[in-house]
């Protein structure tokens, strides 16, 4: 119970830091102390400049496999947009809960040993989503970590835009 309002008060808190910083970003300048509040409430105990380095692997349901470099404290989403990995579709909402494109499937073991559970409002996101299997996260809600560096994560065949 208390884990499970601690995995809402987080998700809460990133996705709260991710609405400032679409707000910053769009406005410029004016509203930095926002975007400088979205970073300070989002990122882990390292400031984002010296976070360690991660990798990982992105495999299409074609078997091909795209490499891709992030930080800890980085979500597989901005992973994702920061490779300019092209991925038809993916994180049409930024990131916001409501639309489920950012739908990976995780191996077993990891999807066991990740930090952080999916909230119920994950959970239900998750059933809109193809392909959904017992071990599907949506990747704007995986943050990296030093222990998921080297991760491979398996991309659904189709996505589906809960929004639509
Ligand atoms: S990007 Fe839309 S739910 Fe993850």
């Amino acid at each position: 119970m208390i884990k499970s309002y601690k995995n809402k008060k987080m998700a809460l808190i990133r996705n709260l830091g991710r609405l400032i910083t679409t707000v910053s970003f769009s406005r410029g300048n004016k509203f930095s102390y926002l975007n400088n509040f979205s970073k300070r409430f989002t990122s882990t105990s390292q400031p984002l400049q010296d976070a360690k380095e991660v990798k990982v692997t992105f495999v299409r349901a074609s078997g091909e496999r795209i490499e891709a470099k992030g930080k800890v404290g980085d979500s597989l989403l901005d992973i994702v947009v920061n490779n300019e990995i092209d991925l038809d579709g993916y994180g049409a909402c930024e990131g916001t809960l409501t639309c489920s494109t950012c739908h990976l499937i995780f191996p077993k073991e990891v999807y066991d040993s990740l930090p952080e559970q999916p909230t119920d409002e994950e959970l239900d996101m998750l059933d809109l989503a193809y392909d959904l299997c017992d071990t599907s996260r949506l990747g704007c809600q995986v943050i990296m970590t030093k222990e998921l560096d080297g991760l491979e994560v398996r991309v659904p065949t189709t996505i589906n835009d809960a929004r639509a």
